[in-house]
């Protein structure tokens, strides 16, 4: 794949010819940078000529543009300086060239074997000899016969020279983009859409079945209208957490790249919550425990983001670990062990506890385990979310564990700051 040295007997190059070769491959790797193919079919053909004018041969191996006098060769190998997988074939579909990224996706590959002994894609090896020939470029998308089994979008371009002709090199050359993370993408965009305008049209259909009920056989019960409006209240209030959750979302994520710039107590944070959380608490007859070490646990943090995972996190243990129940919230410092220090959240309730096939997906959105019960509970299946979110922002990390019947402990370590 990588340089042939060029023979002196051949190169024997007009200054002119070898400036317009040289040129042309720093234009195919500018175009190749910025993704512009039409451009770099063109720059393939000239460089293809060229090489394949000075080349051993004449015919195999193309891309190397050097200078041409002795010594290693000097300047860009075309096809190896690709990021994504490029092979160049003959018009007989044998392999020419290729590159490493090739290699990685089809580790069967060799020079002069025909293509065919290493990607068995009948929709690409079919449109080969067409192209050769001089019909249009074509773009074909094949999934799942290669080593990473990943989805490709493959550019199928005829090597022209300079006239326009076909080259004498090399005649096809195949272009690779990986299209996985782009589909993996478009499909959770396409979910998160689909999940969002589900979640706010069920509390909205409620709300209008209310006021038509209130405004025509309802109109004259007061009773009735009581109750509507209470809970056309909790429906509405719904909505509105719903939204400022997915605000909330947005703003973290936009800033996931800015390190956490202030320093926060974790212990004084955290004893706030709870206390804000105490009427909840004892409106469903739990009983919140606190610990926390005598001084200060500071870690490197932004405090609006660090109220919502203890919020979160002891608003779900009160939830869901049931009435009559107790929830232990714990703060500490871990002793330094080789690295460095890290402070600790942890959140224990005595519930039903969570079975392990839900617990790698708690933190998805919209992800819940009893649907119908977050529901009642007002949930909006984003609080884990806004809670991973913001601990990966702080560099820190989430734990849950859980025994069906025996409650779960819900465990945050952030990086300790300096006092
Ligand atoms: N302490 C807990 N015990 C049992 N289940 C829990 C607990 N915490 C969270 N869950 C489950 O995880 C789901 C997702 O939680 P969360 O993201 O906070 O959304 P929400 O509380 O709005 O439903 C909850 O619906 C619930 O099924
Ligand atoms: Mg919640």
């Amino acid at each position: 794949v990588s340089s042939t040295p060029l023979r002196p007997a051949r190169r024997r190059f007009p200054a002119a010819a070898r400036g317009a070769i040289v040129a042309t491959a720093i234009l195919l790797a500018a175009a190749i940078l910025r993704d512009q193919l039409d451009l770099l079919t063109v720059a393939v053909a000239a460089v293809a000529v060229g090489a394949g004018a000075i080349g051993s041969r004449g015919t195999d191996r193309t891309t190397v543009v050097g200078q041409p006098s002795p010594g290693p060769p000097r300047g860009v190998d075309l096809v190896a300086s690709c990021p994504d997988p490029v092979i160049i074939v003959d018009r007989r579909a044998v392999v020419l060239q290729f590159n490493e990224p090739a290699r990685s996706i089809l580790p069967g590959i060799a020079e002069r074997h025909p293509l065919a002994f290493a990607l068995r894609a009948p929709e690409v090896l079919d449109a080969l000899p067409p192209i050769a020939a001089g019909e249009p470029a074509r773009d074909v998308v094949f999934g799942g016969r290669t080593a990473t089994e990943a989805t490709f979008e493959v550019r199928l371009r005829r090597v022209l020279s300079h006239e326009g002709g076909p080259a004498p090199a090399a005649s096809v050359a195949l272009f690779f983009r990986d299209l996985t993370a782009e589909r993996r993408l478009e499909t959770m965009r396409v979910d998160f859409i689909a999940n969002v305008s589900h979640e706010l049209r069920t509390p909205l259909a409620s709300l209008i079945g209310f006021i038509d009920t209130l405004q025509g056989p309802a109109r004259r019960d007061d009773a009735a209208r009581e109750k509507f409006l209470e809970i056309m209240s909790a429906q509405g209030r719904r909505m509105a957490r719903l939204i400022d959750d997915l605000l909330r979302l947005s703003r973290i994520e936009l800033r996931a790249h800015l390190a956490p710039a202030g320093t926060v107590d974790l212990a004084e944070t955290t004893a706030h919550m709870v206390e804000v959380l105490a009427p909840l608490a004892r409106e469903r007859d739990v009983l919140i425990h606190f610990t926390a070490p005598p001084g200060p646990v500071p870690v490197r943090g932004e405090r609006d983001e660090l109220i919502r995972v203890v919020e979160n996190l002891v608003e779900n243990a009160i939830k869901y670990g049931g009435s009559g129940k107790h929830v232990h919230v714990e703060v500490g410092l871990t002793e330094p062990e080789g690295g460095s220090r890290r402070a600790q959240l942890s959140v224990r309730d005595e519930g039903p506890g969570i079975s392990p096939e839900h617990l790698p997906r708690l933190t998805e959105r919209f992800y819940r385990v009893d649907v119908a019960e977050s529901r009642r509970e007002g949930g909006t299946g984003l609080g884990l979310a806004i809670v991973k979110h913001i601990v990966n922002h702080h560099r820190g990390r989430l734990m849950v564990e859980s025994e069906p019947g025996q409650g779960a402990v819900f465990r945050v370590t952030l990086p300790a700051a300096d006092t």
